[in-house]
């Protein structure tokens, strides 16, 4: 499904008409409407005016398009902020927002959720059973927590409801350090500075708690009066490794889940937004719509330079092959006055298609085109990174050396394995993981006991997990586990970190998996068991890792458990995943590209489908295995060409209806 966000409260009625068939012109086949427009929707407070949406609702319809609607709580109207100023959000220097921008709300504040719930019952009540609409969108990327009085109130409630007495909490958070040990609740401070670990990472659960809680607020409302085949989404935007609180709960009190890969400044990498797809489609295990792409660029970016010719589309298919059922873009036209002026859009400020138009309207034709064969499969791996909000979190508070980031490590490992298996999950770690045969768990700090039982578990019935460094330091309070690392894993190790190092030289490792270097962390290893075995080791470096074990390796029950303690140079993780995947069984890519071309797989129904697309800067010919139906130039293939950006979407077994 291609759809675009449309604001029809911003044109005159007479205007709608034109973009409509633009749009059915284009292939759109859905808007997404309503997501700012509380100020049209209830001019004054409790005086209501739906019927515009309906006519906007009714117009696209006649065009063949659907509609989502987005409630509009990210944007109050004034009236509001006016009336009501205990509604907003005070950021953490304790400044007080005013009007004019949007998100200026509290998301804890009683007063905002009552009045949204009374905004949201309106929509739902009128549409909820519109055959027209077939999702709603509740807000639009929750993005900022609040200072004020109300949310630390409800910080302190939160805190008593976990910990039950101070006397707990200041045994986990162990508070007689710097004398913080609290005789009462309202004396724990709210603030993400260099505070205590324990606090901090509470606090993250909190404002995740808080989120949940405002979206249920309406959740539970349109839970009440929308027919159950309106699907109920979010929309989450920051780029999806945004981590200001933990995506994956929020994503799992919804029917499906919608997100917003922005590329920005620069250009499109289609394995970190390929993984980007890969860890929200992870979230529910569940196909996902994007519910905002770039038309070209954006307004926000450093340089907000523009994606070249071509590059849109194979970015459209990307989110396709990695899971996406829906692309929509932001915005359709641009409006003439607000704060969004020079956002890319696909039609300008006469009216006219600008040149992105031609091009997503060719996404739009190829969509339609196989939109059935598609229907009904999804990506399927059997090689799963964990993804952890508390064990990012924890890195993100101390560091140890800015060297280190959580995501480009993740990535460390994902493009390879995105090379050579094709097909990655990326998953939380607390989910079954029984049908992978590897699983990489990159700076898996956070390491509770429930965590290393269900990982040895996962282990001992046959499984390979690969903990890379910084694994089990911390227990579920960030405080140190005092087994050392991987903490209550050591034992099925059968062997421990004796010390970590931040590097600011790379050190050489040699073993197993080749030679290469250890580059921005490094921890010495020792075993404990005679059955332990050291696959690589440290060259001459600090004195402190000369000739150390750098990764150890143990087989138990039918599995096999290894710990990285390195991050290695790109040339050596490629190595290491090679000899991973082999050493787990997965199965070979089932097709074999040259560097730059991307294979993803979707399998459902009886039917597997392949995208294809080249991301190299020369043409790329591609020989299939066996011969293949093209399902965008027609015929049966065995061989493909692609220029830069090309794409091909290939069936086996019954694709071709
Ligand atoms: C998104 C937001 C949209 C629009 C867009 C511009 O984050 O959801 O409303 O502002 O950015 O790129």
């Amino acid at each position: 499904m291609l759809g675009s966000a449309w604001y029809p409260e911003q044109w005159p009625e007479t205007r709608w008409d034109a973009d409509l068939a633009l749009m059915q012109q284009g292939g759109f086949k859905m808007v997404r409407i309503g997501e700012f427009a509380w100020s049209s929707l209830e001019p004054s407070e409790g005086k209501f005016d739906l019927d515009w949406m309906e006519r906007a609702i009714s117009a696209a319809a006649a065009h063949g398009i659907v509609t989502i609607i987005g409630t509009p709580t990210d944007a109050p109207p004034a009236w509001l902020t006016s009336k009501y100023p205990e509604t907003l959000r005070v950021a953490e220097g304790g400044q007080r927002m005013e009007h004019g921008m949007r998100r200026q709300f509290s998301y804890s504040s009683a007063k905002y959720r009552e009045l949204c719930r009374l905004m949201v019952e309106q929509l739902a009540k009128r549409f909820g059973h519109n055959p027209n609409v077939i999702a709603w969108q509740i807000d639009n990327e929750y993005t900022e927590d609040s200072f004020d009085d109300e949310s630390r109130g409800l910080w302190h409630r939160w805190l008593e409801a976990k910990y039950g007495s101070l006397g707990q909490l200041n045994q986990q958070w162990m508070t007689a350090y710097w004398s913080q040990t609290y005789s009462a609740w309202d004396q724990i401070p709210m603030n993400t500075g260099r505070n205590n670990p324990g606090l901090l990472l509470d606090y993250k659960r909190f404002v995740t708690d808080e989120w949940r809680g405002f979206q249920k607020n309406q959740l539970d409302v349109l839970r009440r009066y929308v027919e159950p085949r309106q699907l109920i989404t979010t929309n989450l935007g920051g780029l999806g490794w945004a981590n200001r609180f933990n995506r994956r709960v929020i994503a799992g009190d919804l029917d499906i889940i919608g997100w917003d890969p922005y590329v920005g400044q620069g250009h499109f990498d289609y394995q970190r937004i390929g993984a980007t797809h890969d860890l929200v489609r992870g979230w529910r295990r569940q196909n996902f719509w994007v519910l905002e792409m770039q038309p070209g660029f954006v307004d926000w970016a450093g340089v907000s330079n523009s994606l070249n010719k071509g590059e849109t589309r194979a970015m459209m298919w990307n989110a396709v092959g990695h899971g996406a059922d829906c692309v929509s873009f932001w915005q359709w036209r641009a409006g003439l006055n607000g704060q969004e002026q020079y956002h890319g859009v696909l039609v300008g400020a006469d009216g006219q298609p600008v040149p992105m138009y031609d091009e997503i309207a060719q996404a739009g034709a190829e969509f339609a085109k196989v939109g059935a064969a598609i229907a009904g499969t999804s990506p399927e791996a059997q090689v799963a990174i964990l993804h952890d909000y508390d064990s990012r979190w924890s890195i993100d508070f101390h560091k140890q050396t800015n060297r280190w980031d959580n995501v480009d490590v993740l990535m460390s490992y994902y493009r390879p394995l995105h090379d050579l298996a094709q097909s990655v999950d990326i998953v939380d770690p607390t989910f079954s993981l029984d049908r992978y045969k590897l699983v990489v768990a990159p700076g898996l700090i956070v390491m509770s006991p429930e965590l290393a039982k269900h990982l040895t578990d996962y282990v001992e019935q046959g499984g390979h997990l690969v903990l890379g460094p910084r694994s089990g330091m911390m227990n579920e309070f960030n405080a140190l586990n005092p087994e050392r690392q991987p903490g209550p894993l050591v034992a099925a190790l059968g062997g421990r970190v004796e010390q970590f190092y931040a590097l600011l030289e790379d050190a050489p490792v040699a073993g197993k998996w080749g030679n290469g270097s250890a580059t921005i962390w490094a921890e010495r290893l020792s075993t404990k068991t005679a059955d332990a075995e050291v696959v690589m080791r440290y060259g001459k470096s600090n004195g402190w890792l000369d000739g150390e074990p750098a990764a150890i390796t143990r087989k138990i029950g039918r599995g096999t458990i290894t710990y990285a303690g390195a991050l290695f140079d790109a040339r050596l993780t490629r190595a290491m995943t090679a000899s991973l995947l082999e050493a787990s069984g997965v199965a070979p890519a089932p097709l074999a590209v040259p560097e730059g071309v991307e294979v993803c797989r979707r399998i459902g129904g009886g039917r597997t489908v392949f995208i294809v697309l080249n991301f190299s800067n020369a043409d790329q010919a591609i020989a299939l295995p066996r011969a293949m139906r093209d399902l965008l130039a027609g015929g049966e293939t065995s061989r493909v060409v692609l220029p830069r950006y090309g794409v091909a979407v290939l069936s086996e077994n019954g694709g071709a209806q």
